[in-house]
């Protein structure tokens, strides 16, 4: 099968500021190739500071790429015009903040088809309340006349409105508490059911544990394993993600100290297997070199194999 979108070798550098007057590059993506096929869920896990969000944006062209490619139906997204966006879309974590606190609902859907000249409006924006199982009633509220989970339904609904082929969702149940994380986990499973195809970014494994086909575990920007749901959570191959399934699910890291951060980014070595300084199966060799392999159609970044 034909892949709906290949990250071809994807590295990210941001300039961040080391000292006085010192600038330097933090690797936010080392080479990340994976590819999202159709009517799948391919999750995203890894911990806070990882990449993921990087990834995404990079996907949605919200970021430019340092190095690498991002093709879509195998035409390079950064070639493709406005069309791109009607393709693929996006669902992010907060809603409070992703949607217009002063438009109704009815114009926070309505938005998308008007920027692409669509036609029929009324229907759409009625069939989509009802695939994202809100009462039209609701068209005209606003976002704080909602709850948060009634809120992230809005969000949902104004990523489908363009019937696109690709959604990076990313951490879209974060912001939730766990009853309404489930219903709107549900509904995601609905509109994969529907056609759709997913990226699902969580620092959560469990979560994708409900959802994903395939799970992609990524650590300082480097893509460490990836195969399907089955595979990484019964056996997993690299430390890291052996790692990732023991420990406790850690708090979303917006909830987390500023301290407790920085620490965990300073520790990531610029060379090498980013994993090294935490793994207890190192080798000698992990601190300057990581080997990449395709095993029996399952992807490890690990020198242990
Ligand atoms: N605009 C930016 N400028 C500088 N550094 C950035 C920028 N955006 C992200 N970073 C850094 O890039 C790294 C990856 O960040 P990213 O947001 O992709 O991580 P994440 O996996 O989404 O984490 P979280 O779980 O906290 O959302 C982090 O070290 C982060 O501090
Ligand atoms: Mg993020």
């Amino acid at each position: 099968m034909e892949p709906l979108l290949s990250v071809k070798s994807l590295s990210k550098a941001y300039k961040v500021k080391k000292g006085f007057l010192r600038k330097e590059a933090l690797w936010a993506l080392r080479e990340v190739s994976l590819e999202v096929f159709p009517l799948e869920i391919l999750g995203v896990v890894g911990e806070s500071g990882s990449g993921k969000s990087t990834l995404g944006k990079v996907i949605l062209r919200l970021e430019a790429p340092s190095e690498g490619e991002v093709y879509f139906k195998g035409r390079n997204v950064f070639k493709l015009g406005r069309e791109y966006t009607r393709h693929v879309s996006v669902v992010f974590q907060d809603p409070r903040a992703s949607l217009n606190p002063r438009m109704t609902v009815r114009e926070i859907l309505e938005e998308p088809l008007l920027v692409h000249g669509i036609k029929d409006r009324k229907g759409k924006i009625e069939e989509v309340m009802e695939l994202v199982s809100l009462p039209v009633e609701f068209l005209e509220r606003k976002p704080d006349e909602l709850s948060g989970g009634q809120r992230q339904r809005v969000a949902i609904g104004r990523a489908i409105i363009l019937n696109p082929e690709l959604i990076v969702a990313d951490e879209p149940t974060a912001s939730l508490d766990v009853a309404i994380q489930e219903q709107v986990l549900n509904l995601l499973l609905k509109l994969k059911g529907s056609g759709y195809s997913f990226i699902f970014i969580t620092h959560d494994i469990r979560v994708i544990e409900k959802i994903g086909d395939r799970i992609a575990v990524i650590y300082g920007g480097t893509l460490m394993e990836l195969g399907s749901k089955e595979e990484i959570l019964r056996e997993p191959m690299n430390p890291y993600t052996k790692f990732l399934l023991k420990s406790v699910p850690v708090k979303h890291p917006k909830h987390r100290k500023k301290e407790e951060l920085q620490e965990f980014e300073y520790n990531i070595p610029s060379r090498g297997c980013p994993f090294y300084p935490r793994c207890p199966d190192k080798l000698e060799e992990c601190s300057t070199t990581l080997r990449r392999k395709n095993l029996n159609g399952r992807f490890i970044a690990c020198n242990l194999y």
